[in-house]
Formats: C-alpha cells, sequence, structure tokens
C-alpha cells in the first residue's frame, strides 16, 4: 500500500515535469533585458531543494562559484542580496546586470549522490545605452544596444548555428539594417549594434530585438528626448549675454571717453581761464 503510494508521488513527479516542458538534458537560452528579474529553472527538479546546488561560471575567469549550496545561499558572492532559490528550486535574480550573464548549472543530490545530470542554463543580457540623454538641433545621438553571452562554442559558431540577431525597430515595426559588431576574448561574446539618431528622431520610441531563429527573445525600449526646452533656455541666456555685453562696451569705451572729454574740457577751461576770464563761458557753451 505505501510502496503503491511511493510509486504514485514518483509518477506524478515525472509528469508534472513532463508537463512543464523540461527536457532534463539540454541546456537552456534564457535572454534578458538589464535591469528585468528573472528565473533560472532547476530541470532536474527533485522537490527537496535542501539537495540543489547552483553553480555560476564567469565570463572573465574559468572559476566557478557557488551560489547556493544544499539550498543555502552563499553569503559571500558579490550578488547574494538579489538572489534568492524558488520553491521549485529555481534560481530567482533581481535586477540583472549585464555582469550577470554567463552560465548557471543546478546540481541536485541524493545521499551524496548527484542526481541526473548539471540543468545548465545560459543566461544572455540585452542591454541599451545611448551616448547623451537628449537630442538637441546639429548633434546626433548614438543608441548602444548589446548582447552579453557566454557560448560554449565560440562566439561567431554560436551566432550562426542558433541563428543570433539584433535589430533596431522603429515605432511602426521597421527594422533597420542589422549590421553588428562582435566582440569577443576569454569566453565572453558580446554583440553590439549602434543607431544613430538626428534632429527628426525626437521623441520617438526605438526598440531594440534580440531573435535566435527569427523569433523575438527580448528587447528594449529607449526614448530620446527632445531638448526642446533646453534649447529655449539657452535663448533667454543668449539675451542676457547680449545686454551684459552692451554694458560692457560702454564700460570699456564710453565711460573713458566721457572721463577723457572731461579732463579735456577741464584743462581748455583752465588754460582759457588763465588768459581770457570773459571767454570761459563762450566756449563752454560752445563745447
Ligand atoms: C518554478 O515556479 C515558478 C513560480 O513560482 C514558475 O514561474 C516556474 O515556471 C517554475 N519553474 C519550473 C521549472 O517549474
Ligand atoms: C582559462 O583556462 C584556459 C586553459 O585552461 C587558459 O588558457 C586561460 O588563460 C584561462 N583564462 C582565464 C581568464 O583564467
Ligand atoms: C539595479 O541595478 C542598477 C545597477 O546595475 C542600479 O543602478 C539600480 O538602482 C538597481 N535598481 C534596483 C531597483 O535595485
Ligand atoms: C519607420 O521607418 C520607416 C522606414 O524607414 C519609415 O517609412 C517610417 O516613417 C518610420 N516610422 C516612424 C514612426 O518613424
Ligand atoms: C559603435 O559605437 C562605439 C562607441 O562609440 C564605437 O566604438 C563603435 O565603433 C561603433 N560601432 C559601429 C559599427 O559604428
Amino acid at each position: 500500500m505505501s510502496d503503491n503510494n511511493h510509486l504514485c508521488l514518483l509518477g506524478l513527479i515525472f509528469l508534472s515535469s513532463l508537463l512543464t516542458g523540461v527536457s532534463g538534458v539540454d541546456d537552456a537560452h534564457v535572454f534578458i533585458s538589464s535591469g528585468e528579474d528573472v528565473r533560472l529553472p532547476c530541470n532536474n527538479a527533485l522537490q527537496d531543494c535542501t539537495s540543489t546546488d547552483w553553480l555560476y561560471n564567469n565570463r572573465h575567469s574559468n572559476s566557478t562559484v557557488e551560489l547556493i549550496g544544499l539550498g543555502i545561499k552563499k553569503r559571500d558572492t558579490e550578488r547574494h542580496e538579489r538572489l534568492s532559490l524558488g520553491s521549485n528550486c529555481s534560481l530567482n535574480i533581481r535586477n540583472i546586470s549585464t555582469e550577470d550573464s554567463g552560465l548557471y548549472r543546478c546540481q541536485q543530490y541524493v545521499k551524496y549522490r548527484q542526481q541526473g545530470p548539471d540543468a545548465g542554463v545560459y543566461l544572455h543580457v540585452l542591454h541599451v545605452s545611448s551616448s547623451h540623454t537628449e537630442i538637441s538641433s546639429g548633434l546626433s545621438v548614438t543608441l548602444f544596444c548589446q548582447l552579453y553571452s557566454y557560448p560554449r562554442v565560440s562566439c561567431d559558431d554560436w551566432i550562426r548555428s542558433e541563428r543570433i540577431d539584433l535589430f533596431w525597430v522603429n515605432q511602426t515595426g521597421v527594422k533597420s539594417d542589422s549590421r553588428y559588431q562582435i566582440s569577443s576574448s576569454s569566453g565572453h561574446c558580446i554583440i553590439s549594434l549602434n543607431k544613430t539618431l538626428l534632429n527628426e528622431d525626437d521623441n520617438r520610441e526605438w526598440r531594440c530585438e534580440v531573435t535566435q531563429r527569427d523569433h523575438v527573445k527580448t528587447s528594449v525600449t529607449y526614448t530620446v528626448k527632445s531638448s526642446a526646452e533646453a534649447d529655449s533656455t539657452t535663448a533667454v541666456n543668449k539675451h542676457v549675454i547680449k545686454v551684459i555685453l552692451i554694458i560692457v562696451e560702454f564700460a570699456v569705451f564710453a565711460a573713458p571717453t566721457v572721463i577723457l572729454l572731461q579732463i579735456i574740457c577741464a584743462r581748455k577751461a583752465e588754460r582759457k581761464d588763465s588768459q581770457q576770464p570773459a571767454e570761459i563761458d563762450i566756449n563752454t557753451i560752445i563745447e
């Protein structure tokens, strides 16, 4: 009776793992945009998460970091505050950054023996930034869209075999040509696609999309604001500057002229004073 119950339970677990679409063998690829939260599945799907380890391979080094050990979060990892273990042993990461891209592996143990193969999840992070936050006349703005990855094979092979592509898409859904740059070194792989915006693009929304085999995996929307307000304040400033310039001109040229004239007049007056006192009044009036 109790044996039958156990079999029943095992069957249910097996069925439920089938229903959740868990393959258990193939590595998963998860695409996410920076700033979002992600839930990485542990496909071994043992119900007891106290036997679960989560390991991480960094883009920058070969060393493996243990994030979760036997169901307990390691406190000494840099990112521990953003991590948690889900009820189904998934690894939850809040506020994803490009530094989080890489390979995550879930291992589960029963009596010190690993159950099944590692459940590997490759996390790919899409990030958009810009050269300026505002667009103004005569100044172009460049949008940078980058996908940070850590493929098992070389960067080029991965892009080709998985048909990874980046696009900038405008508000009407029109894609601009995708001529990205690939930079890769010791394990990391960054695909970049720039987009230069001109004046007429102000306040328009642009979306960077990453596709795998023509399916959109994730996207980031970016709007560059027009700096019309900034322009009007400069216009006001220009008026103020003109007024200041007039005052300065007056101070530099007019004031000394007035002083000079006063000195000349005073001297003339002195000379005339000593010669013909009667003419003073006439001279002064003429001048
Ligand atoms: C784990 O549970 C979360 C909800 O808590 C669900 O979104 C996710 O799909 C589950 N993952 C697996 C592998 O069952
Ligand atoms: C990673 O390991 C390979 C060979 O094991 C070595 O050549 C390479 O320098 C290592 N890279 C880093 C960043 O440690
Ligand atoms: C998310 O992370 C970024 C840095 O990567 C930080 O500037 C931002 O404040 C974080 N947001 C939240 C809600 O924690
Ligand atoms: C999107 O791009 C297409 C092709 O360049 C253009 O015809 C269309 O006007 C653009 N839409 C917007 C809203 O910018
Ligand atoms: C994209 O912008 C970066 C930074 O300005 C630059 O180094 C790179 O060459 C640009 N790429 C292309 C394809 O224009």
